[in-house]
């Protein structure tokens, strides 16, 4: 099956993973499968791959565009943040590797009924987990103004948004992605260009849904811990909230000290677990952006653990 979302920055992951015979490596948003296929297509040595996902809908998609390397795979449908206590199911404590390629996949953003997008008509919905009861309506319907407008600030650096969250207020309920796109292009008084002027607020409106930057958080200490000696983690995000929470947590955790820099000796003790393996973010070459438009955006840090004892 030819998946629906190409995968980005493959061989620079394939690279990152420093792969090794017998080695096992997680991929904590398995999405379609496109990373995972390529990992493991990129070697003859004996490796596999555990997949994390919480949308059903993709772990079908990745089920069929992995099914040549089932001997390979596990795909386990949980969230990335409960990756050590899911691998312990799975009898293992450790692993070689693990990638995060955050955000959403183009199979759900071009799903016509799962609300993600403003280009076509669907319910507010936008959960990648359709378990989770919360979702966008409720977070659009039931959020305050003050509430609303925090939100598309933080979670979308929207400069409009204290406008746009009067006006979504005013006009609620809003049941569709359509409504909703039509109250904050008429608030924001932008045209409809190359960016939507409804990107930003969709943006945050799903991240809160999902609760991105916390699960980010969290997902990056859960991969830590279970990585030995050596072990690699590797992350892909989209846009510079993202990737600022990234390149914050390995810089902290990569560094020996981080007392205050007011204070002359060091009362913190943090011992330094992780190295940083590239010292400036990896993006996407002009031929792949021109591939996959979608890639523009990609910014790829590594990191090794130094030490099993200081996570
Ligand atoms: C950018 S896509 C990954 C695409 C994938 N690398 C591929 O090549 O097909 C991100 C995926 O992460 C999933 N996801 C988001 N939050 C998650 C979480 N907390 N745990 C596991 N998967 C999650 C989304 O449902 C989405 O399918």
């Amino acid at each position: 099956m030819t998946p629906k979302h190409i995968p980005v920055l493959t061989k620079e992951v394939i690279i990152a993973l420093n792969l090794k015979a017998n080695g096992i490596y997680i991929d904590s948003t398995l999405g379609e499968g496109g990373h995972t296929r390529q990992i493991l297509e990129s070697t003859d040595m004996p490796i596999s791959v555990i997949g994390f996902e919480v949308d059903s809908s993709a772990i079908k998609s990745a089920a069929k565009v992995l099914q040549d390397y089932d001997t390979q795979v596990t795909i386990v449908n949980a969230s990335y943040i409960d990756i050590p206590k899911e691998i312990i199911k799975l009898g293992l404590n450790k692993v070689d590797g693990v990638v995060f390629d955050l955000g959403l996949s183009s199979l759900q953003l071009g799903s016509s009924d799962r609300g993600f997008s403003f280009r076509s008509e669907s319910p507010l919905d936008m959960r990648f987990n359709q378990a989770q009861e919360i979702d966008a309506w409720q977070i659009v319907n039931l959020s305050t103004e003050q509430e609303l407008a925090d939100m598309l600030k933080q979670l979308g650096e929207e400069p409009y948004a204290r406008r746009i969250s009067r006006s979504i207020v005013k006009s609620r309920p809003i049941n569709t992605t359509r409504q909703l796109a039509k109250v904050i292009v008429q608030s924001s008084g932008r045209r409809i260009g190359k960016v939507h002027p409804a990107t930003r607020s969709f943006q945050a409106i799903r991240m809160k849904v999902n609760d991105e930057l916390n699960n980010i958080r969290k997902g990056l200490g859960q991969a830590i811990s279970i990585l030995p000696e050596g072990g690699r983690l590797v992350v892909i995000s989209y846009h510079s909230i993202e990737d600022r929470i990234v390149k914050k947590y390995i810089s902290e955790a990569s560094t020996n000290c981080i007392c205050d820099h007011k204070i002359i000796e060091c009362v913190c003790s943090h011992k330094a677990y992780l190295k940083s393996i590239n010292k400036k973010v990896i993006k996407p070459k002009p031929n792949e952006i021109e591939l996959n438009p979608r890639s523009r955006s990609a910014r790829l840090r590594v990191a090794e653990k130094l030490s099993d004892q200081n996570s």
